[in-house]
Order: structure tokens, then C-alpha cells, then sequence
């Protein structure tokens, strides 16, 4: 699946609704998932991250906190930083901040995500900008060069693209011996009851602001459905495990609705 579909579902700013498709089989078939992902993140991008701590209670800075501190490289100069599905580029700006002498790249499938966090960069984070270079890019066909990264990290990137073990794969690629991968995300309960809460709460919210924000009740309301369409978090640890990498700690959230995985490239 290419970036730049030849045939967007939906025109840049456009006007058709997100929520008159049919999100379910976007989901479930990769090969249409990225033309319904992509113009979403566009289209949200402006108010993305009042609605990110809006919708986790705040929850979501301090797990991001986590994250950074957990990307460590005991030992290790880490000169090479990547950023997967950076949205507007806060990890990454935090990444920055934490190795001072690194170079971060930050990459992400939506125009309008890195124009968000290069508007970041220029206003809040002079300090870091000048070692953050936001990208536009496709994590399952990554640009950088094989074992050139010493840490690669991904808030709730994953789940979003329509090749989950593809994406892993390249991360897998792109970190040297030893390198360290962090991913927060995330993932379908395996209780039933809990699902059932956790998910139905998403959608509902999700809908609501989605609708009162954008008109468009999906474009949040799309989060409980790809969860549901997404795996567990033992299925990320044993996937992780299969493509190259050895699981070093695994941080459940929520009761395993959000994770964080650290794992180190074998
Ligand atoms: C939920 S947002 C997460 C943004 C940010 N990492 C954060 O934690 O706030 C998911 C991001 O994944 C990006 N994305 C989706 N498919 C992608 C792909 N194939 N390659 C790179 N980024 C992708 C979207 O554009 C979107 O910005």
C-alpha cells in the first residue's frame, strides 16, 4: 500500500463525511485501510492534541513520561533517534530534549500531522528543533538506512497502519544490535467484560466529539473500531519476539486496554 493513493477517500479538507464509509471494511481489508487512515489524521490534525487530553483525562502526557524515561541505552551512546507515527511531534520533541546530542527523526503517513509538528517545533520547542527533522513517511517502508538507528519509538502507530508485522519488521531493520524499541498503544482486552466497557465507553465518547468538533462522528469514534480490529498485548509481545526483537518489559494500562513494550533489538 503506497502513501500517495492515487485515489483518496477522502479529498484533502474535503467535504465528505469519514463516517459515510463503510469504516469497518476499511479496517479489515489492509489494502484500503491507509486511504481511510491517512485523510483521517489530515482532517484532525488541528485539534489533535487537545482532543488526545481530552479523551485519556491527562492520562496520556504522563504515559508519553514513561515512555521516554523507559527509552533507555544503558551503556550506549545514543547518537540516532527515530520517531514512528509522530503526529505533531511531541515524543519526539521530548526525545530530543532527553539526548542532547542526538539527531531525531520524526516521521509520520499525514502532511498535515508534520505540519503540526513542525508549527511545534518553530513555536514551543526552539531548544529542540534544530536536531528534530519531521518527515513525511510510510513506517512499513521506512527511508532510513538498515542498523542506522539506535532507538525507535511509536505512540499508538502500530495500530494504525494496515501491515502491523511489516512495520515491526522495519523497525526491526533500521535498529542496530542491541538498539532499543519503545511502543505505547492501544490493544484489544482480552477479558470480554472489560472490552465490552473499555471499548463501548471509547466509541461513545469518541462519537460525541467527534461529532461536536468535526460533524463527523468517526473520526474519534474510529479508535474503539480499530482496537477491536487490533490484537492484544501478548500478541504484540509474541509478535515482537517473532520479528527479531526480545521483549524486555511489558507496561499495562488500563488493564491492558494501553501498553507500553520495551524490546531490544536481537
Ligand atoms: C493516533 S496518532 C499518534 C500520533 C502520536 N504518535 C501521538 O502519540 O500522539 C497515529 C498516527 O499514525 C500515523 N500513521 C498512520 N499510518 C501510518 C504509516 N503507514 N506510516 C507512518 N505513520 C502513519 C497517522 O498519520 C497519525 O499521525
Amino acid at each position: 500500500m503506497r502513501l500517495r493513493d492515487p485515489a483518496p477517500v477522502v479529498p484533502d479538507g474535503g467535504p465528505t463525511r469519514l463516517g459515510d464509509l463503510d469504516v469497518d471494511a476499511h479496517l479489515r481489508d489492509p489494502a484500503r485501510k491507509q486511504a481511510f487512515v491517512t485523510p483521517m489524521f489530515d482532517r484532525i490534525a488541528p485539534r489533535y492534541d487537545a482532543f488526545t487530553r481530552l479523551f485519556s483525562f491527562g492520562m496520556d502526557a504522563a504515559w508519553k513520561r514513561e515512555a521516554v524515561a523507559a527509552a533507555r541505552r544503558d551503556g550506549h551512546p545514543v547518537t540516532a533517534v527515530l520517531d514512528l507515527a509522530c503526529g505533531t511531534g511531541d515524543l519526539a520533541v521530548a526525545l530530543a530534549r532527553q539526548w542532547p546530542a542526538a539527531q531525531v527523526e520524526a516521521l509520520d503517513a499525514s502532511p498535515r500531522m508534520i505540519d503540526a509538528a513542525r508549527t511545534r517545533l518553530a513555536r514551543q520547542a526552539a531548544d529542540a528543533a534544530p536536531r528534530v527533522t519531521p518527515m513525511v513517511g510510510d513506517m512499513m517502508q521506512l527511508p532510513q538506512a538498515t542498523a542506522s538507528v539506535d532507538v525507535v519509538t511509536a505512540s499508538y502507530g502500530v495500530r494504525n497502519v494496515p501491515d502491523a508485522a511489516g512495520a515491526v519488521r522495519e523497525m526491526a531493520r533500521v535498529l542496530r544490535t542491541g538498539g532499543v524499541l519503545v511502543t505505547l498503544d492501544f490493544y484489544r482486552p482480552t477479558g470480554a467484560l472489560w472490552r465490552a466497557l473499555f471499548l463501548g465507553y471509547l466509541q461513545v465518547a469518541g462519537n460525541l466529539v467527534g461529532w461536536l468538533w468535526h460533524r463527523d462522528p468517526v473520526v474519534y469514534g474510529y479508535i474503539a473500531r480499530s482496537i477491536d480490529h487490533f490484537m492484544s498485548d501478548e500478541a504484540f509481545s509474541a509478535l515482537l519476539e517473532q520479528e527479531g526483537f526480545r521483549v524486555q518489559s511489558v507496561r499495562r494500562y488500563l488493564l491492558g486496554g494501553v501498553a507500553r513494550h520495551v524490546a531490544v533489538r536481537r
